[in-house]
């Protein structure tokens, strides 16, 4: 499904850390955008038929042996070219130019002073504006048909252009906030520089999307399982705008879900928005293959071979379907060369894969050209709930991952009631929509305590809630003492079995976000 093919701009990867930022701020000025790894073949680019290119930042230095370079020849096909950072040296080095390692590396922010012409700023020369470096090469002697566009105390070339090529190069990162005009001036290169004219928005995807669904899917039936989750969610009301009652979605209760959330699926998909969800309460099942495992990647499996079973079952039961719908977003299809760190992606997540194969369902995914935004966005247009849009991530094997050691009934309604609190907390605190996820651990640690006049011999909760971009790095999020104080004194009075109350201080990585 490519929903904008008119007008494109291609952004070639060269392992920054925020590339899918510079891809995200184009398509909020209203142009579609997408990744590719640097080293696409010419040929694939052409056939893109991109309005421009932006070459990434990257860790790399254009000095090493086997530095990243893209086909020379993009310099070729006639389009505005914008180099950022790593993609400005490769550029500069590319088209006859020199780079040096700077003395030292330039990091943090600093003040650009703009010069004549360029097209890419708007302010007058002489005009300052903040942005943000962080590089170890520079560029020392332009290529023929470059000059400076801007400059700063200690970057001459800190922005550079040929304007008769369409050919600019920024040593700073327009894509972060901290460069305050960083996304106008991607605008401005998208829409004066490259010609384009905008059209992205979740409306007219929406209705590209719907009429893509109906053609490919005809009369043939389609089933979705529901988690839960923002993707799901959004998934299974696209389609079902597209085909109405040829859509049956199915919810299965693992038993390890959090305090309320199969009647929020039920209320939100049954009663409000009226489509056809069949429930199957399978708790009992899951929670007797979890007896007696500790290891965490065997509650995984578990749960996810479970999870199949239960599915299969439902979907016979319903009479069989053609497509099964999957709330893949884009970045889990970029093929990107960055280099994250542990990614979550080293554990087994078990939420519908393995479906497809097995049960021979043709898949349909919808989303696989959104970033997790504006997936909430098409979900707002869609109709969709605040509290459906504005979940937290919640992982497939749910609170069995959150009960450290054996999942029993009785520690998962100890762990279910903590996070019930937390979860009323953070609520109705104003750090909600800052925070990544907010929940409670149930350790396997005993410790004694103290109640009225006995001792006590009972359990720790451990809080943890952390600020993050998409979950790969996070930091611990810096409630306050008085929030904290309070949480942890609902859950130690409020419910039985904890005695004791921790607050997680260890960031991503080293740390991970679930304790497991
Ligand atoms: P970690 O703990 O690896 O988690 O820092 C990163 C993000 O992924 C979520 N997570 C999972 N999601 N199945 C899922 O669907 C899983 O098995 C799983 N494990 C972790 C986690 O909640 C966080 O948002």
């Amino acid at each position: 499904m490519i929903p904008s093919p008119q007008e494109r701009i291609v952004v070639l990867d060269f392992g920054s850390q925020t590339t899918q930022l510079i891809a995200r701020r184009v398509r909020e000025e209203g142009v579609y955008c997408e990744i590719h790894p640097y080293r696409t073949p010419i040929d694939r680019i052409r056939a893109l038929a991109p309005r421009g290119l932006i070459l990434s930042g990257g860790p790399s230095s254009v000095a090493e042996a086997g530095a990243p370079a893209p086909d020379p020849a993009i310099f070729g096909l006639g389009v505005p070219v914008l180099g950022i950072c790593y993609g400005q040296q490769v550029m500069a080095q590319l088209l006859g130019g020199e780079v040096r390692a700077a003395d030292r590396r330039e990091f943090g922010a600093a003040e650009l002073e703009l010069l004549e012409g360029g097209g890419l700023f708007d302010g007058p020369p002489g005009s300052r504006e903040r942005v943000w470096m962080s590089h170890g090469d520079r560029v020392v002697r332009l290529p023929d048909g470059f000059a400076p566009i801007a400059r700063t105390p200690e970057a001459p070339f800190a922005a550079i252009a040929d304007p008769t090529r369409a050919f600019f190069g920024v040593q700073f990162h327009p894509e972060v906030v901290h460069t305050p005009g960083g996304r106008a001036m991607l605008g401005r290169f998208v829409r004066e520089i490259c010609g384009c004219r905008g059209g992205w928005d979740m409306a007219s995807y929406l209705d590209r999307a719907v009429s893509e669904i109906r053609d490919r899917v005809g009369a043939r039936r389609v089933i979705c399982a529901l988690s839960g989750g923002v993707d799901s969610a959004v998934a299974a009301v696209l389609v079902h705008r597209a085909v109405g009652e040829q859509l049956r979605c199915v919810f299965v209760d693992t038993g390890v879900l959090r305090r309320g959330e199969a009647a929020q699926v039920q209320e939100v998909f049954g009663h409000y928005l009226k489509i056809g969800l069949t429930t199957v309460d399978a708790s009992k099942r899951f929670l007797a293959r979890l007896e007696g495992v500790v290891d965490p990647e065997v509650k995984r499996k578990r749960i996810g071979h479970e999870f199949i079973e239960v599915f299969e079952e439902a979907a016979r039961g319903l009479g069989g379907a053609d497509f099964l719908v999957q709330g893949t977003l884009y970045p889990d299809v970029i093929e990107s060369v960055s280099v994250h760190g542990p990614s979550a992606s080293i554990k087994s997540h078990h939420n519908v894969g393995g479906l497809p194969e097995r049960l021979r369902f043709e898949l349909l995914e919808p989303l696989r050209e959104l970033f997790k935004d504006e997936v909430r966005a098409l979900g707002r247009h869609l109709g969709l709930p605040g509290a459906v849009l504005n979940r937290q991530p919640f992982p497939g094997p749910g609170l069995a991952i959150r009960v450290l050691g054996e999942v029993t009934p009785e520690r998962l309604e100890i762990v279910r009631a903590a996070d019930a609190i937390v979860q009323e907390e953070i609520g109705r605190s104003e750090f909600a929509p800052k925070l990544w996820q907010a929940f409670a651990v149930l350790l396997p640690v005993q410790s004694v305590g103290v109640m009225g006049d006995g001792r006590t011999y009972e359990s720790t909760c451990a809080l943890r809630a952390v600020e993050s971009v998409d979950g790969m790095t996070a930091d611990w999020a810096r409630l306050p003492a008085e929030l904290l104080a309070r949480i942890s004194n609902r859950i130690t009075n409020e419910v039985r079995g904890i005695n004791r109350v921790v607050y997680d201080i260890s960031s991503k990585p080293p740390a991970t976000i679930e304790w497991e």
